[in-house]
């Protein structure tokens, strides 16, 4: 189900070179919401992917910004709660937070709390992996409220950042790499 739509997401990703910054090549994937058919297909798909790779998932947690444009679709499909995963300070009451490294320095995300219960089972999706910072700060989250990340999925990898290489205890997903 992947080989079938994967050429079909790669049309409507676009490539902005020197964005946000000098060196930075920009995987835009705003093109694919101009296709609300194609968006729909690619949340069905990760929703079957999760039933037949992954099992039972308690809760699917999305990554602030991007990923919750997917994350809340495929917990809809599979009939399941959305955790929010935001930047600190955007969240209301209490909050369990962990921080990761960025380019340059450090930043924080947070879930509320009671959102992730003990032994729950997670499914972390985000658009893409760079250098991993922000799926190990979520995997972290996850394990630190009492939960089980069952699998992190993104839609692209930038394989030459070896973000996989933060996350050696997680199991990950990724529908197209860029090298
Ligand atoms: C981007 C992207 C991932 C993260 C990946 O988000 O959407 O969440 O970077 O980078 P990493 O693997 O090096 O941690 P960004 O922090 O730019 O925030 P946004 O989604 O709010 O634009
Ligand atoms: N987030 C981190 N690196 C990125 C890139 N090259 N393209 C899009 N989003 C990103």
């Amino acid at each position: 189900r992947f080989d079938q739509i994967r050429p079909k997401i790669e049309k409507h990703i676009r490539e902005v070179k020197d964005f946000p910054k000098k060196g930075i090549n920009f995987r835009d994937i705003m093109p694919l919401f101009t296709n609300p058919q194609l968006v729909n297909e690619l949340c069905v798909v990760i929703a079957d992917h999760v039933r037949h790779s992954v099992g039972h998932v308690d809760s699917v947690a999305g990554l602030e910004a991007r990923g919750f444009l997917f994350g809340p679709q495929v917990a809809i499909q599979l009939g399941v709660p959305f955790v929010p995963i935001r930047k600190k300070g955007k969240l209301p009451g209490a909050t369990i937070e962990a921080s990761y490294q960025k380019e340059y320095g450090e930043d924080i995300v947070e879930i509320q709390e009671g959102a992730i219960k003990q032994g729950d089972v997670v499914f972390l999706i985000d658009d893409l992996l760079a250098t991993g910072g922000t799926l190990r700060a979520a995997a972290n989250l996850v394990v630190k409220a009492g939960g089980k990340v069952g699998e992190a999925f993104v839609l692209i990898e930038l394989t030459p950042l070896n973000g996989r290489a933060k996350i050696p205890d997680v199991n990950l997903t990724t529908l197209i790499s860029y090298d």
